[in-house]
């Protein structure tokens, strides 16, 4: 696996990733799954050995506050750690950024994905997207640029 940040090349393989899970998958509808923050947002992608994108994540900076979200992994080869290392990339960004804290509305089934990676969910649940969400936090200040 290699991980790193999207160029404008990966582009294509990043939104037929995200159709794949969020529209296909999850029943998301197409009109809202891109939006005008992927313009401005850090994208994250993990290849297989093939070279194929097989993970992918955003990072959102916006007011110092740093907004993570579209993380999709091919359901052929979930939980294989591929999800874990998008998320490591984009807290890495963030850490060169130089933002304290991340913050994501996780699906509440990801969930345990996230406080695997050091999240803990603050407020209520809510829906967004037909999906129910909670809002997650993880601080940064651990973190060091690799
Ligand atoms: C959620 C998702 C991104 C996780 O990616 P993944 O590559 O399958 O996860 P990883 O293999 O990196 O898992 C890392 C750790 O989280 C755990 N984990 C993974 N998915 C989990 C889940 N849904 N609930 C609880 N724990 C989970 C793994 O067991 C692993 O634990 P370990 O460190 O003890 O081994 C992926 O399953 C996915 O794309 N799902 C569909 C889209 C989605 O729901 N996106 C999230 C939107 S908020």
């Amino acid at each position: 696996m290699r991980v790193g940040v999207a160029g404008p090349a990966d582009w294509p393989e990043v939104v037929a990733l995200r159709t794949r899970v969020f529209v296909e998958e999850q029943g998301v509808p197409p009109e809202i799954e891109q939006d005008e923050h992927d313009a401005t947002a850090v994208h994250a992608v993990a290849r297989d050995d093939g070279g194929r994108v097989v993970a992918t994540g955003r990072l959102l900076v916006g007011d110092g506050r740093a907004l993570v979200g579209r993380m999709a992994v091919d359901a052929a080869v979930r939980g294989r750690g591929h999800g874990a290392a998008v998320l490591a990339e984009l807290h890495r960004q963030a850490v060169r950024l130089g933002l304290p804290e991340v913050e994501l509305h996780a699906q509440v089934g990801a969930r345990g994905f996230y406080e695997r990676a050091g999240y803990i969910a603050v407020g209520e649940e809510y829906e967004e997207a037909g999906i129910v969400h909670v809002t997650m936090r993880r601080r940064l200040d651990d973190d060091t640029p690799r």
